[in-house]
């Protein structure tokens, strides 16, 4: 199962192969893991017989109440059954004749036009560069091949590496003339970098630009299946146009309606992902041997050290330690010296580390290096609590209580 497909096998694959373990911890899929909280997750439980059962409303209904939550103006803005669904009717309506894209990159972007016969123009970003994207570069590629779409994931998966939003723009002014230029903004909400990082703005009101996002990341929900495009309005009506009617759940539509109620949850869990991430890359760091490429996502890419294969790493990880990585090799522009880790809560994180360590320093390695927090579980136990940067033990699904006046604010500031 692991080596068959081109795409990382399923939880629930893999959960079944698993023979009823429950407790393999994901560092594969990258999940935002403090939202939703528990609280949500009981409303939705006590919901479910009504989610099952009914039709959801309208997409244009769930769509209105999403963009009064997010600050946007519904006529510019489709909701789709993950952002999936917008990236292939995209390449169906909008892309003609080429796309190009730096590599390596989410697959559905390379992987979508040329299932449709497009020509993929693709960008290598280097590894020597830290796999730096650079706008006058991509340009130039650009010209030199005469591509007709442009498509640039901001964070970038699978290295994590952020464009500043003055670069993105400026990215857009120089693309003024092609088909179409699509931001996907899909990790954007975890960026620490600057305070304002959407070019979802400039997309309104441009003739040939799209931001996308998916909401499966940020709000910790893959399995529902939601995520939306922002356009001018006619580009935006093009799309809607084309998708059929109810192709938005009941769960989507329970979601978004919660979500307005939970903007300082929300808020936290960012923040609380930020010094996750921050904390991971050091421990990672901290291994010989390891580099670690700069994040702005919810997820870091290390190398391996040479002669160290990612396949091996990934199948010892699953079956000695209950951990599931993944290795980049079916990713074009990477190669399996590459894994990209989720960031995930501290438990979780020292069980990923004593494995790595035993993998690559052999057994006598077992022992977890300095900086690391030796775990109160083992494999097989279920996580427990964190360690915060001062090795503070705290409930990782409990954060800090939130105050109440915090619940009110603007859940905008959020995104
Ligand atoms: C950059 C990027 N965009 C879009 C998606 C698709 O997300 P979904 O269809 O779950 O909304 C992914 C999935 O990993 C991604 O990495």
């Amino acid at each position: 199962m692991l080596r068959k497909n081109a795409h990382s096998p399923f939880f629930f694959a893999l959960q079944r192969a698993s023979s009823g373990r429950q407790d393999l911890v994901d560092f594969c899929i990258p999940c935002n893991p403090y939202f939703p909280t528990p609280g949500m997750f009981s409303q939705l439980a006590g919901s479910l017989e009504h989610i099952l059962k009914y039709y959801p409303s309208d997409a244009d209904t769930i769509t209105a109440e999403l963009c009064s939550t997010l600050g946007h103006n519904p006529q510019t803005v489709v909701m789709g059954n993950g952002s999936t669904e917008l990236i292939t009717w995209i390449d169906h309506l909008l892309v003609r004749e080429s796309l190009a894209t730096p590599i390596p990159t989410f697959g559905r972007w390379t992987d979508q036009p040329m299932e449709t016969g497009k020509r993929v123009d693709m960008f290598q970003l280097h590894e020597l560069r830290g796999f730096e994207f650079n706008v006058d570069e991509f340009v130039h590629f650009i010209r030199a091949r005469g591509s007709r779409v442009a498509v640039v994931c901001n964070p970038n998966n699978p290295d994590g590496g952020y464009v500043p939003r003055r670069e993105i723009v400026r990215l857009l002014d120089c693309l003024i003339d092609l088909d179409l230029v699509v931001v996907d903004e899909s990790f954007l909400d975890f960026v620490d970098a600057e305070p304002q990082t959407s070019v979802a703005d400039e997309a309104r009101i441009r003739p040939n630009v799209i931001v996308l996002k998916s909401l499966g990341k940020n709000f910790g929900l893959h399995g529902i299946r939601f995520g939306y495009m922002v356009a001018n309005p006619a580009l935006a009506q093009t799309v809607r146009a084309a998708l059929p009617k109810w192709n938005l759940n009941s769960f989507a539509e329970v979601v978004v309606f919660l979500l307005r109620e939970h903007g300082a949850e929300y808020r936290e869990s960012l923040r609380l992902l930020s010094r996750d991430r921050m904390l991971m890359a050091q421990q990672l760091a901290s291994l010989p041997g390891l580099k670690v490429f700069p994040s702005q996502g919810n997820f870091i890419m290390v190398k391996l050290p040479d002669g160290r294969d990612g396949v091996s790493v990934r199948d010892h990880l699953i079956s000695h330690h209950g951990v599931f990585v993944r290795e980049c090799g079916n990713k074009l522009g990477s190669t399996s010296q590459f894994l990209r880790l989720v960031v995930r809560p501290q438990a979780d994180v020292q069980r990923l580390l004593i494995g790595l360590g035993s993998y690559l320093y052999g057994p006598a390695a077992e022992a977890p290096p300095d900086n690391v927090v030796t775990p109160g579980h083992g494999w097989g136990e279920p996580a427990g609590h964190e360690a915060d940067a001062a090795g503070r033990f705290t409930d990782p699904l409990r954060p800090e209580p939130l105050h109440a006046e915090s619940r009110t604010e603007d859940f905008r500031a959020a995104i």
